[in-house]
């Protein structure tokens, strides 16, 4: 499906977004090795969530869906069951990522595959320190999935240095470490959003420079009320677009604002973006807030590189967007792991850049350019990839005339209401 996407005079109004998906995938997860019932409410309704609750359905362990609350009914640590089925992670990193750290403790063995964007990311990252604490695990011959996870029982619990910045290589680690004969440590130079810590309890500490976060093997987690707040990287595309649209003014309530995702709100506020948080509290060890966004008059000349990449991972889409309509120049270095992600965003992005007439210079590890004042609305794509479309979707509103976005419909991975909110904002 393609969407045509015209020009916005203005959006207003209050609007909420969806549910956290890093927070959604790990409830459910977390939920499947807790003792008792899981409880969810905000969980995230959208394809990606979705694949890892038919993972661990397969796993043998059952949900109901109660009114606003998932309910996972949890079998401990050790009540999974091995599937009869090859279990089927969609297009989701995080499901296949993740659920590989808890298949790797298990005395049986697991078949995990994907979509065929899923089949094409490095697994390698995940295969090399799970492998270290002892399971087998086979890939295809570019270490991708399919994978087929030989489980063990106990673990042998390690001290891991990430050799890249990654939240979904942290959690599987930390994971595993659940099943591990002893104590795990996992240290990250860069700070990668810390969900799976909080949300297990773990202890975290920060020292020269690096987190060490810690996990003791055999922890039996007691089942939880997990409130999941709505996801910041959703939230992302409204922000922007109240910013870059003329006459606008947009409340998003409820959204997440755990500092190792609100990265972005700081660029912007460089940017001399006009946006407020109201009624800030926390809830369930996450705070959340009300952002209240203004159109503004941005000033790009920004370069995002170094120790923020992961923290604005997620949205160096729509702040490319952002920086579109600014003046000023916009440079991404360092982030060469964007090319990794469900498509490879720098050439996605750089492509629909070109698209609306602007020079942009690709590196590898990144892409730069300039503002400039004549653009042209035009067919996008979104290379099936979510937030290309959502980025583009926006950007659509403030170029003149009517755009297409192509395969409009992967916005279901993360926000399937999304075509949707931006009419009711108009
Ligand atoms: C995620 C971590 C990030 C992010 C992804 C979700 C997570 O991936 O891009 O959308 O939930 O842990 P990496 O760990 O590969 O950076």
């Amino acid at each position: 499906m393609d969407t045509i996407v015209s020009t916005a005079t203005s959006l207003q109004g209050e609007i909420t977004v969806p549910g956290d998906k890093s927070i959604s995938h790990r409830a459910v997860m977390i939920g499947a090795i807790s003792d008792g019932v899981t409880e969810i409410t905000g969980f995230l309704g959208a394809a990606d969530p979705l694949s890892t609750l038919s993972c661990i359905n397969s796993l043998g362990i059952d949900h109901t869906i109660d009114r606003e609350k998932l309910l996972i009914y949890g079998k401990g640590l050790y009540g999974l069951q091995k599937s009869a089925t090859v279990l089927d992670a969609g297009n989701s990193g995080t499901t296949i990522r993740l659920l590989s750290g808890i298949l790797a403790g298990q005395k049986f063995s697991t078949t995990i595959s994907g979509d065929q964007y899923l089949m094409k990311r490095p697994m390698k990252r995940i295969i090399d320190p799970l492998t270290k604490m002892g399971a087998r695990i086979s890939a295809t011959e570019n270490l991708t999935a399919p994978l087929t996870i030989d489980g063990k029982y106990p673990l042998t619990a390690i001290d891991y240095e990430l050799p890249i910045a990654s939240a979904q290589v942290k959690s599987a680690i930390l994971l595993a470490g659940l099943y591990a004969d002893g104590i795990t440590r996992v240290i990250e130079k860069e700070t990668s959003r810390d969900h799976t810590e909080r949300m297990l309890g773990l202890h975290s500490e920060h020292l020269n420079g690096r987190n060490i976060i810690t996990v003791t093997g055999g922890k039996k987690i007691s089942a939880h009320h997990f409130a999941v707040p709505g996801d910041p990287s959703s939230a992302a595309f409204f922000i922007v677009a109240g910013l870059i649209v003329p006459n606008s003014h947009i409340v998003i309530h409820d959204v997440g604002l755990n500092s190792t995702r609100t990265g972005f709100l700081s660029v912007l506020r460089q940017m001399n973006a006009s946006i407020h948080i109201e009624n800030e509290r926390t809830i369930g060890g996450e705070v959340i807030g009300d952002v209240v966004v203004r159109s503004s008059e941005l000033i790009s000349n920004i370069t995002l590189e170094g120790n923020i990449i992961p923290n604005i991972i997620d949205e160096i889409p729509i702040l490319s967007v952002s920086a579109v309509f600014s003046s000023g120049t916009f440079t991404v270095r360092n982030a060469g792991d964007l090319r990794n992600k469900e498509t490879d965003r720098i050439a996605a992005l750089c492509s629909n850049l070109r698209t609306m007439g602007l020079d942009v210079n690709e590196y590898e590890d990144g892409f730069a350019f300039e503002s400039k004042n004549k653009l042209v609305a035009g067919t996008f794509d979104s290379f099936d990839d979510h937030r290309i479309a959502m980025a583009f979707g926006i950007a659509a509103l403030v170029l003149n005339g009517e755009s297409k976005i192509l395969n409009a419909e992967c916005v279901s991975i993360s926000f399937p209401s999304f075509w949707e909110t931006i009419l009711s904002l108009q």
